[in-house]
């Protein structure tokens, strides 16, 4: 288990870890206002699709709790508009709050501190889960691990992203400490390298074999049959196995394709989306030209480039060979497989 909660929640008060300054620092940044927790997801001091839920679900608390006005549904629903259009590809985020806007619409002209203790319930079972789940699924998917595995990741999955042990990081972790002798290789991830500063630091923290790339040598592994399987997240997988996760996840699916690799991807069922139909409607989240025109504060593009900085990518269902859940694993056709989930939600 990591030595480390990237969000934890006690008294009005939010503790995230903050993710801009890891590797070289360990840092915390303490919401405890509605704007600070806003702040914190679309700054990126707390990132990965649970993690962004779990902090939305206190983010909702935190606006509670602090809000001047009178508090009722109405107040709630705009504290939830707010913290929605913080980042909008994880779906983890909207659903977390729509959640508690669920519980609360069960409640008949709640007062103040029923709202509070209602969205202190659902906030608290959303974080206790998303723990759960990610340990069950990391036992489910290390059946999909051979002995001696090499594995390819993309991006940060690990306990940072999420409230503990991790989605396809979880499923790593989980071999490694099963004793399959695994090796790791993660992409570094530009621009924003959650794969050089946050995979490659639990990596090492946790002593798993691993070696770090540019994203562009994933093409020269697989290709020369380095690769035995290649394990990544999701922000987002809709209704027929479509998935959105950081950019650069579908162009490792297409290579996983011609190469014949297989190709998971490991996320609870909180990152489905079932009402969406296809991966053509969702949002992809543009970000800051400064993530590609420099490195931490150093430039390193001329003044004046265009760029284009899509953060996620979606990769179609046909390249996806099978979707690690906390229900099951999940096998093609996706559309049959998420419905038989949905149905046992
Ligand atoms: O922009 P981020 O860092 O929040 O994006 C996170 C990802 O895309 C991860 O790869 C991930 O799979 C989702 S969280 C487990």
């Amino acid at each position: 288990m990591s030595a480390f909660l990237a969000v934890e929640y006690s008294d009005g008060k939010l503790k995230l870890i903050d993710q801009r300054m890891l590797p070289i620092e360990t840092q915390y940044m303490i919401c405890s206002t509605l704007a600070e927790v806003i702040f914190a997801i679309k700054d990126m001091v707390v990132r990965g699709a649970p993690a962004i839920g779990a902090t939305a679900a206190y983010g909702m608390l935190i606006g509670a709790l602090t809000m001047d006005g009178e508090l009722n549904i109405e107040s709630m629903r705009s504290i939830k508009s707010a913290l929605d259009a913080s980042r909008p590809t994880a779906v983890n985020l909207m659903w977390a709050t729509n959640r508690i806007m669920e519980a609360l619409g069960q409640m008949i002209e709640p007062t103040r501190s029923e709202i509070i203790n209602c969205i202190e319930e659902v906030a608290n079972a959303i974080y206790r889960e998303d723990a759960t789940f990610c340990k069950t699924m990391a036992v489910y998917g290390n059946t999909l691990i051979a002995h001696g595995d090499t594995i390819l990741t993309h991006c940060n999955t690990g306990a940072l992203a999420t409230v503990a042990y991790g989605t396809a990081l979880g499923v790593i972790r989980e071999a490694h400490y099963t004793g399959k002798n695994i090796k790791v290789y993660a992409d570094e991830t530009r621009p924003r390298l959650q794969g050089a500063k946050l995979t490659a630091w639990e990596l090492v923290e946790e002593g798993i074999p691993a070696t770090l790339i540019p994203d562009s040598v994933a093409a020269t592994l697989i290709r020369d049959g380095k690769i035995d399987k290649i394990i990544v997240g999701a922000d987002r997988i809709t209704s027929n196995g479509d998935t959105a996760n950081k950019i650069g996840t579908f162009m490792l699916s297409v290579l996983a394709k011609v190469y014949h690799v297989p190709f998971y991807v490991a996320a609870p069922t909180t990152t489905i989306d079932f009402d969406m139909k296809s991966g053509n409607d969702i949002e992809i989240e543009e970000r800051d030209a400064k993530e590609v025109t420099h490195i931490g504060d150093i430039q390193i593009a001329p003044e004046g480039i265009n760029v284009y900085n899509p953060a996620f990518d979606v990769t179609p269902h046909e390249n996806i060979s099978a979707i690690i859940t906390e229900k099951g694993i999940l096998y093609p056709p996706f559309e049959q497989s998420i419905l038989n989930i949905k149905r046992e939600i």
